[in-house]
């Protein structure tokens, strides 16, 4: 199937330009959630035995999920879970729904298996989405986790982004089965400023003790909370956030977003600002990992993502320290069968559990 897609419907897709593309791709996902037969049909295609991870509290069929920015308005989580996933990650979502940055906001480099977006949290607003979780995915009738990433509107001061983490907190906090705080997007003017000292640790312990809160009122049990971080910070700042995550009760650490440097290659100068992702950010996302696993002596569950492109590169990351792994652009390039592939070729490889 892998090959149907690089040699017949890759070419077409790459005729039309990225964001078209990604639509088309998103629509036919999401005419599947609506039909139990075309799941199964695709299911009949996929590697899907189970190899059971434990980690942050949740069972995991398997450790490769859907990265966050795919499925940015939940429209296709059952589709991800038959194509092999096992976990899909929604959002970035936002307390309003909001239109992004202005188009071109998505571009190819298939020379580097590379991405390059600034498409700055479009999506349909928390209310929406979670109404539309709630209807079609909802929790306890899931056969894969469902994370929600949430984050800042566009509009939103930096000085009072809490306020908007807080207001996605309680509006996910039922139909999560744990919460991603992205703080990492290079696409949201200054939001990479929530990696200082001086917002982050008053935004973890309050994220913290909303989340004890809620449980305590619904008489459920807390949902974790993870931290998706940028691969952009020096070493000092990453050690001090992820140290306070863990001291404060968070449940694990996403490392990493997409990268705004152009990671010392002549070629990546002239690529479109934003995000880059992909083949060229897989050993700085290593190396990040490698890092975080040390600082908190092994024992702080690490979700691995960036330039999965093959099985070697998933076994790299999780030599690395990860725990979890995601992907995204891979699937630009390798096409939808490819999750399975990769879970496939993992199968021999001896767990590590938190
Ligand atoms: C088009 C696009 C949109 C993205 N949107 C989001 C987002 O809304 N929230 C988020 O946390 N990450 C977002 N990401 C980052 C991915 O989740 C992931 O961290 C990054 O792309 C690296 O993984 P990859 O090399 O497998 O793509 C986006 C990535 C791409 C390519």
């Amino acid at each position: 199937m892998n090959h149907i897609y690089r040699n017949f419907i890759r070419p077409i897709l790459f005729k039309l330009n990225p964001e078209n593309a990604h639509d088309i791709a998103c629509r036919c996902l999401s005419l599947t959630e609506k039909s139990n037969f075309s799941r199964k049909l695709i299911q009949s295609f996929t590697y899907n035995k189970p190899s059971v991870v434990n980690v942050f509290g949740l069972s995991f069929p398997n450790q490769l999920g859907l990265a966050a920015g795919m499925d940015k308005n939940a429209r296709f989580p059952k589709t991800s879970a038959s194509l092999g996933f096992g976990h899909v990650e929604i959002g970035t979502v936002t307390p309003k729904n909001q239109s992004g940055n202005t188009k071109p906001r998505l571009f190819r480099y298939p020379k580097y298996n590379a991405l390059v977006n600034r498409m700055g949290f479009n999506n349909d607003g928390v209310d929406v989405i979670i109404k539309r979780i709630n209807k079609s995915y909802p929790k306890g009738n899931r056969t894969v986790p469902l994370g929600i990433n949430i984050g800042k509107s566009k509009q939103t001061d930096i000085s009072n982004a809490h306020d908007d983490y807080i207001y996605c907190l309680k509006k996910s906090h039922s139909e999560a089965d744990y919460i991603t705080i992205n703080i990492s997007s290079p696409n949201t003017k200054n939001l990479r400023e929530l990696h200082r000292d001086s917002y982050i640790k008053p935004l973890l312990k309050n994220l913290v003790s909303v989340n004890l809160e809620l449980a305590k009122q619904n008489k459920s049990s807390p949902v974790p909370l993870l931290l998706k971080i940028s691969p952009d910070e020096n070493f000092r700042t990453i050690e001090n956030i992820v140290c306070q995550a863990k001291e404060l009760g968070f449940s694990g650490v996403i490392a990493a977003n997409t990268s705004t440097e152009r990671l010392h290659n002549e070629s990546f100068e002239s690529f479109e600002p934003g995000g880059l992702s992909g083949k060229p950010l897989a050993d700085k996302s290593n190396n990040l990992i490698k890092f975080i696993s040390k600082v908190t002596n092994y024992n702080f569950p690490i979700v691995g993502v960036g330039g999965i492109g093959s099985p070697d590169a998933a076994i790299k990351k999780l030599d690395s320290g990860a725990t979890l792994l995601q992907i995204y652009t891979p699937l630009v390039y390798e096409g939808p069968f490819f999750p399975s592939k990769l879970i496939h070729s993992l199968k021999h490889r001896k767990k590590k559990w938190i």
